[in-house]
């Protein structure tokens, strides 16, 4: 039985503090909404460990024209997005628009580009091709064995960290209430913590990214379709004048996204390795040894961090939006590669729902639905 003093209320319960839960709770709030947001690990997981890169057309896949769609969408939104969070928690979140290069090391990489390329154009997206001396020219850095490139300048880039810092001072001053805590069990209403409270809401978003599985009650589409999927990373530093690079720069396996302040990240392994986050000798080998062949001057720079995440993979690589099969429960997760670029754009919707009943077209592809039995 419950005890009344551990009984909260609220319009909604949203369980995970990482982007995704953070985004859906200050929306909400700011449609006038009463909002919990539980989590014990809030900004640990995912959220932490990524690169911050905002790129649709960079990261474009076959077979994802919907998934293409909707990121192509966040991204339009990402100016408003920024200027909003940043006016309501006075922070700088680094938004860079300085766009993207990807280049080719080899004849086998620059094979892979210009099937890329023809692949970007027919979906009507905009990728220039660049010969050698222009990518040189874009960013003096890169090795001079790299052979040609491809710069989509509407790639863009956020610091996450800073991001989920501005997030969590906007939903403060939303009056977002933030327990601490772990969630054990979730059902129609109610959110179970290890502290023994139980959280009430009229909805509960499931935000939980790759931990969605662990907690007692998921529904069995959510539970059984998103997997932890390890990302290894290198913090490195420079000077900010002249920075090492003006604009992310990517070839076909790595990325390496530059912050203003001189920081470098260089991202990132795609590790099939369950909940493991130990990061390894070979990771920071790999992705290093990768780093320099695109540019060498990164064996300069001081190594600050490696860091090592979880990505709430999803059976097709897309989010799961929306209702589930258990009444008032929502899903927000299994944003796999793209959890930093689909924040906005998910509590936008997801909200939109909470207040309406009416699915958004745009995430009607995503329902969690598509993954019943
Ligand atoms: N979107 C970059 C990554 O997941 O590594």
């Amino acid at each position: 039985m419950e005890d009344a003093a551990d009984v909260s209320r609220f319009d909604v319960v949203v369980v995970g503090g990482g982007i995704i839960g953070l985004s859906v709770a200050w929306t909400a709030a700011a449609r006038g909404m009463s909002v919990a947001v539980v989590d014990d690990r809030a900004n640990a997981g995912a959220t932490h460990a990524a690169a911050g890169m905002l790129a649709p057309v960079g990261e474009v896949s076959y077979g994802e024209e919907a998934l293409l769609e909707l990121n192509l969408a966040a991204a339009g939104r990402y100016p408003d997005f920024v200027s909003k969070l940043e006016d309501c928690s006075g922070a700088d979140v680094g938004y860079r628009t300085t766009g993207t290069l990807v280049v080719a090391r080899d004849l086998d990489d620059k094979a892979r580009l210009d099937e890329l390329h023809a692949y970007q154009l027919g979906l009507g997206l905009s990728a220039r091709k660049l010969r050698v001396q222009e990518c040189r020219k874009l960013q003096p850095a890169l090795a001079p064995t790299v052979r040609s490139g491809l710069v989509v300048e509407g790639d863009h880039s956020v610091d996450n960290r800073a991001l989920a810092r501005a997030l969590a001072v906007a939903c403060e001053r939303a009056r977002v209430c933030v327990k601490s805590d772990r969630v054990t069990e979730v059902s129609t209403g109610v959110v179970m913590t290890s502290g023994g409270e139980v959280v009430r809401g009229d909805a509960v978003v499931l935000a939980a990214g790759s931990e969605s599985s662990a907690i007692e009650g998921m529904p069995a589409e959510v539970a059984a379709s998103v997997r932890p999927v390890k990302g290894q990373l290198l913090h490195l530093s420079g000077p900010a004048e002249p920075p090492l690079l003006t604009m992310t720069v990517r070839g076909v396996d790595i990325y390496l996204v530059p912050r203003s302040d001189g920081r470098l990240i260089v991202g990132a392994t795609v590790e099939e390795a369950g909940f493991d986050t130990r990061v390894t000798a070979g990771a920071v080998f790999e992705l290093l040894r990768a780093a320099y062949e695109l540019v060498p001057g990164v064996t300069e720079l001081a190594l600050t961090e490696v860091v090592a995440g979880l990505r709430p993979g999803s059976v097709d690589n897309a989010p799961l939006i929306g209702e589930t099969s258990v009444p008032a429960l929502y899903a927000a997760t299994g944003h796999y590669r793209n959890g930093i670029l689909l924040a906005s754009v998910t509590a936008d919707a997801l909200v939109e729902l909470l207040v309406t009943g009416t699915t958004p077209s745009l995430i009607e592809s995503f329902s969690p639905l598509r993954f019943a039995a």
